[in-house]
């Protein structure tokens, strides 16, 4: 009994002399907790640093952001296959999700070699054996028949830019593949695919282990938000708000960084704590200088670490009576599995003895203990260190959720923390030690990271579905030549239909003698009223032109016509205009002065004189009773006569083409067209009175109203209506008309949108599936709001905030479709405005018997105006399809205002002139 007493004192008392020896010798390895805590603090700025745009090229912390945004939902669902390659093993799977109501996952697997010579030979041979590897899986598992989404698990610093992208910044660990560095690997591993014809697969993802780990567990955990790997080498990452990453665009939502904290220090900012053991290790390693965080904590430098601290101690007499061996002088010998094994806790000091033996070593009692305990101390530093780390990450991901107290998840893989038998546990405790305000929960990945980057592959896969379908959509609006070229012959095809006399009256593009035949001569002079209807805004002006100047001065008032009006009745919309006209000579003391009035009046009517308009239906938003096949000019005398306060002498009713084409051409001669893409979409020209039929006469020319917004009305361009179009068709004030005025003006491009969208939301591809009572609200998208959210020098940011003006809660990833979407719509609206006038300029050029033709065309409307890319795709498609004609547009900068009044000064001239013959 004493015997064993004193058996248990001499242990006891050998075992605390041993551990003193090593403390005091490694005393520098042992770190306290306010030493933890200083690191703890070090970190959190390194990482802030990473993230920030201006210091993160000279962090050492990268802070990569990985693009993978969520985490699975659970809704992942098909068959993927996934490559790990960058840990202590390289493998293959074959990965199937199906959802059957609990989630479920099935795994096939096969691991292959990773001999050095390719790990660290030519990198063109280090992809093509992978995809040997994948291809030899492939066909044993009988995988050939189709095409498998693929991700793939690299585990070395990629700078990412989309999630199946990645270039290496610089290998890591044990790999130093030529000539790969600073390259794509999903590339090269593309490329040597190449090789392997009878296999087919699609790199959709390309994640770092830390992140497959991450989503493994959280496809088990949802509280999953950080991944840890203390395996070959040691990294993390976890989910940052994207409001706090510089380098990626947006600020919705979060995303997954790759902190890559192994790179820590490597800017001199841990030389307090490193050791000469560290030093030397990093010399003799494949990349001195780097990782030398990693250096400290991972397991493919554990091993080596404590055998340098043997050989120190041997060498100082401290072990084994000072006699070394060959076997502990040679670099690697001892490894993590042996750091491990020794430090089990009934077994290990045997387990030392029998190391120490294979070393060619003759241990002591004594020298197994003092050695178990340099193993001891060795890896708690590794765990300590580790601890520091995460306790930052920890803490940063409190903050970034403003909580006082976080409960979340760590998902942890990799050979230390899985072999280790007290890592995980010295781990847990200190990282619960450094921060108390947090709860965590340490999940190990049973299934390594491949199921993760399988889940990750499983949303790319199902957001480029979504992609495909968004694409699907939008190539309803890409219209080819052979289209375009279609609409211009179908369009002056129905030009000439509706000036001949037997097919005037059923045409659809109407072609409506406007009675204005000749252009101002500069001898106009006097002041005029003029009236400009039917456009965005309701003006009255006052109109003084001087002769031999050519000078024109206008006054001008802005007045609103409430809907109800525009709906309401034709006798209360013209006590209206007549009301807003009394303001306005009341405003220019100008009552009782029976001035000469032009009426811009941008509807299609029928004239049998420049003073005659008989309304043939209204357009755009208008839709007053009683007015239709009433004389718009006699309706507006009675409303004068029924107010009998002022009179007036009407003396021209214009189209806003007409009044737009007279504005520019009193500047430019060669102006022959006027066209508006505006609210509206209409066009007029001057047209020999030859080819017009249905007015007397054969000498000069007249100027047509085509009314070309018309044009399809007969089904004649049916083939390029998306059911889009038909749906903003059927829910305007005159469904089946004005079918191409539909397709190409601002009224209607914003609704053509709206329906984009919610059939987009419906599919579930945009906001979320909901769609909003805002979304459901007709007219939302006006014209400006086109115009700015297509501006390029618009961030998503601000394209988002506009969104949510208009009550569109979107993301950023919503905001970058509902701009694809504005940009499809408008092009083929410009497009199709632009094959349009290709027919006239055509048939101008043609009717002159001309080889080249030279003319301006004067141009107003708000969408020509505002929107950032109409009128030069308009142009362009132009010049594509008439390349005989030279067109020149002009932008009437007055409105059409001017161009009546001086139509009305042409008017009262020959009316005077009549008079005194
Ligand atoms: C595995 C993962 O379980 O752990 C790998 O699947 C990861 O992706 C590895 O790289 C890390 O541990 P080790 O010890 O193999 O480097
Ligand atoms: C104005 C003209 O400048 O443009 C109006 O004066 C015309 O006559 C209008 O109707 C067309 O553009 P919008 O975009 O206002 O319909
Ligand atoms: C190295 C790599 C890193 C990886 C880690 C764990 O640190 O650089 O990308 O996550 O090892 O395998
Ligand atoms: C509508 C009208 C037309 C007008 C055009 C532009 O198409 O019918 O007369 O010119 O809008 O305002």
């Amino acid at each position: 009994m004493f015997a064993v007493h004193l058996l248990a004192f001499y242990f006891s008392k050998l075992k605390e002399d041993q551990i003193k020896k090593v403390d005091r010798f490694l005393y520098h390895m042992r770190l306290s907790d306010e030493t933890l805590r200083d690191i703890m603090a070090r970190f959190q700025a390194e990482m802030q640093r990473g993230l920030g745009r201006d210091t993160n090229p000279t962090a050492s912390v990268k802070m990569l952001p990985t693009f993978v945004r969520a985490i699975p939902d659970g809704s992942e669902n098909g068959e993927f296959l996934s490559l790990d390659l960058g840990g202590s093993k390289f493998r293959v799977l074959k990965v199937q999700v199906s959802e059957e109501g609990k989630q479920k996952v099935q795994m096939e697997s096969q691991f292959y070699p990773t001999p050095n010579e390719i790990i660290c030979g030519n990198g063109t041979e280090l992809f093509e054996y992978v995809a040997d590897c994948l291809a030899d899986f492939m066909k044993t598992k009988g995988l050939t028949h189709k095409k498998f989404p693929l991700g793939l698990t690299f585990s070395f610093p990629c700078r990412q830019t989309k999630l199946e992208d990645g270039v290496l910044i610089s290998w890591t660990k044990k790999f130093k593949a030529r000539g790969v560095q600073d390259t794509d690997v999903v590339s090269c591993l593309t490329k040597a695919m190449k090789n392997h014809k009878d296999v087919d697969v699609d790199i959709l993802a390309l994640v770092n282990d830390t992140v497959g780990t991450m989503m493994t567990c959280a496809y088990d955990d949802p509280y999953c938000e950080v991944g840890v790997i203390i395996g070959t080498g040691t990294n993390a990452c976890y989910m940052e708000n994207m409001s706090n990453i510089d380098l990626v665009e947006g600020d919705e939502g979060r995303m997954c960084i790759s902190t890559e904290w192994g790179a820590f220090g490597d800017d001199g900012a841990l030389e307090d704590i490193r050791t000469e053991f560290d030093r030397d290790l990093d010399l003799g390693s494949l990349n001195p200088g780097k990782q030398l965080f990693e250096k400290m904590i991972s397991g493919l430098y554990l091993g080596e670490l404590v055998r340098l601290v043997l050989v120190k101690m041997t060498k100082a007499g401290l072990l084994f009576g000072g006699k070394k061996s060959s076997s502990l002088h040679t670099k690697g010998r001892i490894e993590t599995r042996h750091v491990a094994a020794m430090e089990k806790y009934k077994e290990g000091l045997a387990n030392t003895r029998e190391i120490l033996t294979d070393l060619g070593l003759e241990p002591s009692e004594a020298d197994c203990i003092a050695v178990q305990h340099v193993c001891t101390i060795v890896s708690f530093r590794s765990a300590n260190l580790c601890a520091a780390a995460l306790a930052a990450v920890l803490t940063r991901l409190r903050e970034n959720k403003k909580l006082a107290r976080l409960r979340t998840t760590v998902g942890v893989d990799g050979t230390v923390y899985k072999i280790h038998p007290q890592y995980p546990k010295r781990l847990h405790k200190v990282v619960r030690r450094l921060v108390p305000n947090c709860d965590v929960r340490f999940l190990l990945s049973e299934s390594g990271s491949t199921k993760g980057a399988a889940m990750v592959t499983a949303v790319a896969s199902r957001v480029q579905a979504q992609r495909k379908q968004v694409d699907r959509v939008l190539a309803l609006f890409r219209l080819s030549r052979e289209q375009l070229v279609g609409v211009r012959d179908q369009m002056r095809a129905e030009l000439e239909y509706g000036l001949r006399r037997d097919t005037h009256l059923r045409a659809t593009v109407k072609m409506l003698p406007s009675y204005v035949c000749g252009m101002p001569d500069g001898t106009e002079r006097g002041n005029f009223l003029a009236l400009d209807l039917g456009g965005t805004n309701f003006r009255v002006l006052l109109v003084k032109i001087r002769s031999g100047r050519r000078s024109v001065r206008m006054y001008n008032k802005i007045f609103a016509i409430p809907l109800e009006i525009m709906q309401g009745t034709g006798e209360e919309l013209f006590d209206h205009i007549v009301q807003c006209i009394s303001d306005f000579l009341d405003y220019m003391g100008l009552k009782g002065a029976p001035l000469p009035l032009g009426f811009t009046f941008s509807f299609p009517c029928r004239q049998t004189g420049i003073d005659k308009a008989t309304l043939i239906e209204w357009t755009k938003g208008f839709k007053a009773t009683d007015c239709e096949g009433e004389d718009m000019v006699d309706m507006l005398r009675e409303a004068i006569k029924r107010r009998n306060e002022f009179d007036l002498d009407i003396v021209s009713v214009v189209n806003d083409t007409v009044g737009t084409m007279m504005t520019c051409a009193y500047e430019d001669p060669n102006c022959e067209i006027g066209l508006i893409a505006g609210t509206g979409s209409n066009m007029c020209y001057m047209e020999e009175m030859r080819n017009i039929e249905v007015v007397e006469g054969d000498e000069g020319k007249m100027c047509i109203n085509t009314e070309w917004g018309g044009f399809g009305d007969n089904g004649c361009i049916d083939d390029i209506r998306t059911q889009y179009d038909k749906e903003v068709d059927e829910g305007s004030l005159n469904p089946g008309k004005q079918r191409y005025e539909k397709m190409t003006s601002g009224m209607y491009l914003g609704e053509i949108v709206r329906q984009i969208l919610i059939d987009l939301t419906r599919q579930g591809l945009l906001f979320r599936g909901q769609i909003s009572e805002r979304l459901r609200t007709r007219g939302i998208f006006e014209t400006k709001f086109l115009s700015q959210i297509e501006s390029d020098r618009l961030a998503l940011l601000q394209v988002r905030r506009i969104l949510q003006q208009l009550g569109l809660d979107s993301t950023c990833e919503d905001s970058i479709v509902v701009k694809e979407v504005c940009g499809a719509v408008s092009r083929r609206a410009a497009q199709l405005c632009g094959a349009g006038m290709a027919a006239i300029v055509e048939k101008r050029r043609q009717d002159q018997g001309l080889e080249h033709l030279k003319i301006t065309v004067g141009v107003d409307g708000t969408l020509y105006k505002l929107h950032p890319h109409f009128s030069w795709i308009l142009q362009e498609t132009v010049k594509e399809l008439a390349p005989k004609c030279d067109v020149t547009f002009m932008l009437s900068e007055d409105g059409s205002g001017k161009g009546a009044a001086l139509i009305t000064a042409v008017a009262k001239r020959l009316q005077q002139e009549q008079k005194e013959n």
